[in-house]
Parts: C-alpha cells; structure tokens; sequence
C-alpha cells in the first residue's frame, strides 16, 4: 500500500472524485453541477438547486412538481419526535437538538435498503422536508409555545419563515431566505461534508450519515462562525472601534470570524452575493450600523492580511442577512445546516456508487514494546 506524506487537515489531500461541485479558490469561482453559483441565486430556487445536486441535472417542469409536492407532503414531523423534543433544555443549543432529532429520525425510518433508488429517494425526501420542521419546533418550544403545524400553501422558505416567527413572511424576505440556502447548500470536501462521506461509507443508514455531519458543521470554525460574525460586530460597536479591535487581534494572533478560507484566496463569491442581499433588505426595511462596521471591517482587513489571502467568506455577511430577517443568532448555523443537507445528500449517494469505507492510515510517533508496569509500581 503507497503511503502519502502526512498533512495536518489534509490539507491538498484529494478524499474523493465528485462531480457535485467545483471551487476555483484563485478565481472565486464556484459551480453546482458546473453550473455558476450567481446564475443558480438568481434564477433558481433552494429545492431545484437541490434536485440539481442530489440527482445531478436541472428537473425538468413535471419533475420539479412532482420533487415539491413530495417534500410539502413530508414535512409534519411525527408526534412522539416533537415529544423527545419537548425534553431538550431551552438552555440547549439548536445545533445539538438538531443532531438528536436527525438520528432520532433513524428510528423510524432506517431500513437501510441502500441500493433502492425508491429508499434512497425517500430518505432524500424526508431529511430535506423536516430539517426546517424540527429547527421551527424546536425555537417555538423552548420559548414555551406549541410548534405550528406547516402550510401546504406556502413554499420551502416561506414555509419554514412561517413556522419560524408564526407569520407569512415578506414576499422579498422569503425569496432572500431561499437564495441564502442555495448559497450555502454545498461546497466540495468541505469538513462536514467530509464527515457526511465517511460516515456514508460505513453503509449506515442516512440519517446517521446528516446526523454526523450536523455535529460537525457546528464547530466555530466551520459553520459556527456566522453567529461569532455578528457577536463580533457587536462588540466593535461603531466604525470607529474597527481598526482597534483587528490590531487587538492580530496581536493576539486570534482568527477573525468570517474572514479566511482553507481554498479561496480570494473573497468567496457567496460573500459577494450575501453583501448585495444585506443591502436589499437595508434598502427595504432600513439599515443598521452593523452592515457599515462590516464594510469597514473588510476594509480594514484587505489592508493588513490580503498578502495571506485572508478575505470575507460565506459566513461574513450571512449574518446581516439573518439578522435582518429576525432570525435568532443561535439559529444561523442550523439554517446552514438545513441549506447543505443537500449537499451532504449528493455526496451520501456518490459514496454508495464508490462503496469503499473510509479507512486512511497515520504516522505513528508514539513508543514500542513497553513493558507492563504492575500497578504497584506505578
Ligand atoms: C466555512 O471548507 C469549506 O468550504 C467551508 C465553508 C463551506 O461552505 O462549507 O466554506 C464554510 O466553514 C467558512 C469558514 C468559516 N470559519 C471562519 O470564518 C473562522 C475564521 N477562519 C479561520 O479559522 C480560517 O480561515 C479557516 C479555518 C476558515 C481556514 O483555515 P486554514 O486554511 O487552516 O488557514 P490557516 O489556519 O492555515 O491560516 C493560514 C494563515 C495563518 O497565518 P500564519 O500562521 O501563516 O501567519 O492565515 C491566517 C492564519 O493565522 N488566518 C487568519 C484567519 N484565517 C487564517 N488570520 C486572521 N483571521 C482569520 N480568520
């Protein structure tokens, strides 16, 4: 067996051949099924962008009908799941009740028939439709309420706005949502989608596979790190603490939340599409400072680390925009996390075509033939 040389993080170490999507890191540049991610915000929705990924073409009219009506038709989650919910401290935080509910969902549905296109599209079904629901359930509940029943009459963001805040959202605050989750629904070898991959290989049951992944994308260097962005923007507190608050940093050697990418060297092009979505909103229900500390703080940070290729990513403007929509901070990971079950999906199903378990080696630098020591000796 040809061992590589060992690179922390596997950094440059290709785990898989894909086709869902490519980043050119140099260029800014990211495609779903080669197609641009502008072109998909635009002109796409969150659940074609889904079926593009999952199954690998654009749906055709009848297809994406038929894909929406199934997901509408799955999204009530069963009542003893919301009653396991209903025993989660308020105090907990979303991301976790999100882990326990996706692999909760594993109990009822795991019949592991993996090489049944009808099981695999059923599955793909399910986690896409009640991801929102158990994120909606669970915000009402620990503010004590009773979760509200979803409405077939609305659509994927819509619907999930409503059950969020308990009313129809704005017309142009639910499209806003929708283009949020296309953006953040993949993003190659990513960690979480890493973890989706090997904990796919294993041929666990699917649930298992995005209940992995959820607890992965949670860490603050990951998916977490839009909440830190507006703690962060919130601390600085006016344009002029900006500069003052980065030299602090950099002289802590601390990382600033939303800026640097393991692949862009340049501004992640979602960062790009998440500002112009910040200013609609601004534009609509009125501006607050923090969107002008964030354009300082880009300001301030291309002057003193774009020789390191340190510049906004996903996670930077994704919180102005939640913010704005009045989405709880604590809720905006597990929103990215309902975006890129999508992508954890496509890569779930192209692990079961490669059917190889996940099994790479380590450089050992620990000891040998160490004696037993009694443990009177001790
Ligand atoms: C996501 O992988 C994906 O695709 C992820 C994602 C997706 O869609 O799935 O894009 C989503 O996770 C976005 C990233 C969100 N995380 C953050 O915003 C947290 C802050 N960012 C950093 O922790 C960091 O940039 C990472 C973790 C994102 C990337 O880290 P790397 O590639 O391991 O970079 P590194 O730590 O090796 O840093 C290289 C240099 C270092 O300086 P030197 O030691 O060489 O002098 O750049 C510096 C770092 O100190 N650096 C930063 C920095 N990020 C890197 N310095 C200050 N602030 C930062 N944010």
């Amino acid at each position: 067996m040809m061992v590589c040389e060992y690179k922390p993080g596997l950094e440059g170490i290709p785990a898989a051949e894909s086709s869902v999507s490519d980043v050119d890191g140099q260029k800014g540049i990211l495609e779903y099924r080669g197609i641009r991610i502008e072109e998909l915000a635009q002109k796409s929705t969150f659940l074609e962008t889904a079926y593009l990924l999952i199954w690998g073409q654009l749906p055709t009219s009848e297809e994406l009908q038929a894909f929406e009506h199934e997901v509408r038709f799955h999204r009530r989650i069963k009542y003893r799941i919301r009653d396991m919910m209903k025993c989660f401290p308020e105090s907990g935080h979303p991301m976790d009740a999100l882990q326990a509910s996706a692999a909760a969902l594993g109990l009822f549905y795991s019949r592991r028939d993996l090489h049944n296109p009808a099981y695999i599209r059923d599955a793909v079904v399910r986690l896409l439709a009640t991801i929102p629901t158990m994120v909606a359930a669970f915000q009402l509940m620990r503010k004590g309420n009773d979760p509200v029943r979803p409405r077939d009459d609305l659509d994927y963001s819509a619907n999930f706005l409503y059950m969020l805040n308990e009313k129809e959202p704005d017309p142009l605050a639910a499209r806003i949502f929708d283009v949020c989750l296309i953006l953040h629904a993949e993003h190659t070898m990513n960690a979480s989608t890493f973890s989706a991959r090997v904990t796919a290989s294993t041929l666990t049951d699917p649930y298992a596979v995005v209940a992995s992944a959820v607890g992965t994308l949670g860490g603050p260097l990951h998916g977490g790190a839009n909440e830190e962005v507006i703690q962060m923007l919130e601390e600085i507190g006016s344009v002029g603490n900006v500069r003052p608050y980065l030299e602090d940093c950099l002289q802590r050697k601390a990382k600033i939340m939303g800026f640097g990418h393991r692949v862009y060297k340049v501004k992640d092009p979602r960062a790009t599409i998440l500002q112009d979505l910040a200013q609609q909103l601004f534009a609509k229900f009125g501006s607050d400072k923090y969107y002008d500390i964030a354009v300082e703080m880009e300001r301030v940070v291309e002057e003193k680390l774009a020789h390191k290729g340190i510049y906004p990513n996903v996670d930077f403007y994704s919180g102005l925009v939640y913010a704005k929509l009045g989405i709880p901070t604590d809720l905006f990971t597990p929103i990215f996390a309902i975006a890129r079950v999508a992508g954890w999906l496509a890569h779930w199903k192209e692990q079961l075509a490669e059917n190889r378990i996940f099994r790479p080696t380590q450089v050992y630098n620990g000891q040998h033939e160490i004696a037993y020591t009694a443990i009177e000796e001790r």
